[in-house]
């Protein structure tokens, strides 16, 4: 028996007995270092497409590491899809990546989160500002049909360091206007404007660089942001989030929450380095 056979077989073990466990039913690898993944989904989940759940593993001893996930999927679908990084020493990931169909994972039936259309005052255009695996919030709103009733326009903007790590975003967003259950919905709303900032791509720079010089404005032949029209969802390290507020501030935007509507919305894609 390998070492990772080894480490699944424990898990499998461990989990089993939990009140909690999902069965993985999907599981697909973009890069060393990012992964997508399907589980089934709890009869009784109920949640708003954008918000976040505890998902993890048991460790040698059985104990839960869990951590915060946002939800992919949208809230019609009848799994739950999430996106995840490959952090080598990671607590959860490093055992996480591992993960293959018919295993099992811990998942508490809890979602919240500030990135719902609830927590926005209605307006036009609505931004998805990502960075990495931020875009995972994203990934479930674009697939959700309110979205696309609620404004009339939607504009994902998506960096990465390197084309590679787009291609999760860009293959779900190229898939959504032929999409048989939301493609009606989606139209020609959906704008899409990925960028890279480590290698040569069509469109390159940081998300915060695009905004200030209205370069994005120009590509994508929108008028510039303002707070009657425009409303924005934020998700990224926690340096790209501040950095994002003080130009949606700029812009004239203010920041809202579930029991507080306003113009935008941030939530951190994970907590760590890089302020
Ligand atoms: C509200 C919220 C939602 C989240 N949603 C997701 C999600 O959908 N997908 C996801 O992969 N992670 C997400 N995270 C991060 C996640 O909770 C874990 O941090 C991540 O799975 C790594 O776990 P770990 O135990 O392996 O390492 P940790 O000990 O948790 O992290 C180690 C270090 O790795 C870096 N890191 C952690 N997560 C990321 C990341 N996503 N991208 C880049 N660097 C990272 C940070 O520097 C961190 O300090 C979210 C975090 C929060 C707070
Ligand atoms: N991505 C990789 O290939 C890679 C490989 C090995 C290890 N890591 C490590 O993994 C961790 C996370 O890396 P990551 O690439 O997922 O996330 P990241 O460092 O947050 O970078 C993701 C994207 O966000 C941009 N960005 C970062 N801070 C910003 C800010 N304040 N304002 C606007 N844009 C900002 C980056 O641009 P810039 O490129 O201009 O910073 C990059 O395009 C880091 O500690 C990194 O060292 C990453």
């Amino acid at each position: 028996m390998n070492e990772l056979s080894t480490v699944n077989d424990i898990a499998a073990k461990s989990v089993r007995t939990l009140p909690d466990a999902q069965t993985v039913t999907h599981v697909h690898h973009w890069t060393d270092r990012l992964f997508s993944f399907r589980v089934t989904r709890p009869k009784s989940l109920r949640f708003r497409s954008g918000e976040f759940v505890m998902i993890g593993l048991p460790d040698e001893n059985g104990k839960p590491i869990l951590r915060a996930y946002s939800i992919a999927s949208p809230s019609w679908d009848e799994e739950l899809e999430f996106y995840s990084i490959k952090v080598p020493d990671g607590p959860l990931t490093s055992r996480l990546q591992h993960i293959k169909p018919g295993d099992q994972i811990i998942l508490r039936p809890k979602p919240v989160g500030t990135l719902v259309l609830d927590a926005l005052l209605p307006g036009k255009r609505l931004w998805f500002l990502a960075t990495g695996t931020g875009i995972a919030p994203f990934a479930s709103l674009m697939r959700d049909p309110e979205t696309y009733e609620k404004y009339d326009q939607v504009i994902m903007m998506h960096t990465c360091r390197e084309a590679a790590e787009l291609e999760y975003g860009r293959q779900l967003v190229e898939s959504l206007p032929d999409d048989p259950l939301i493609g009606e919905f989606v139209g020609d709303k959906l704008k899409y404007y990925p960028t890279t900032t480590r290698e040569q791509f069509h469109h390159m720079g940081r998300i915060t660089d695009n905004l200030r010089s209205g370069k994005v404005f120009q590509d994508l032949g929108l008028s510039p942001m303002n707070a009657a029209d425009d409303r924005a969802m934020v998700c990224g390290s926690l340096a790209f989030n501040l950095d994002v507020k003080a130009i949606l501030e700029e812009f004239g935007l203010r920041e809202g929450a579930n029991s507080d509507p306003k113009e935008y919305v941030v939530e951190k894609a994970f907590v760590g380095d890089g302020i």
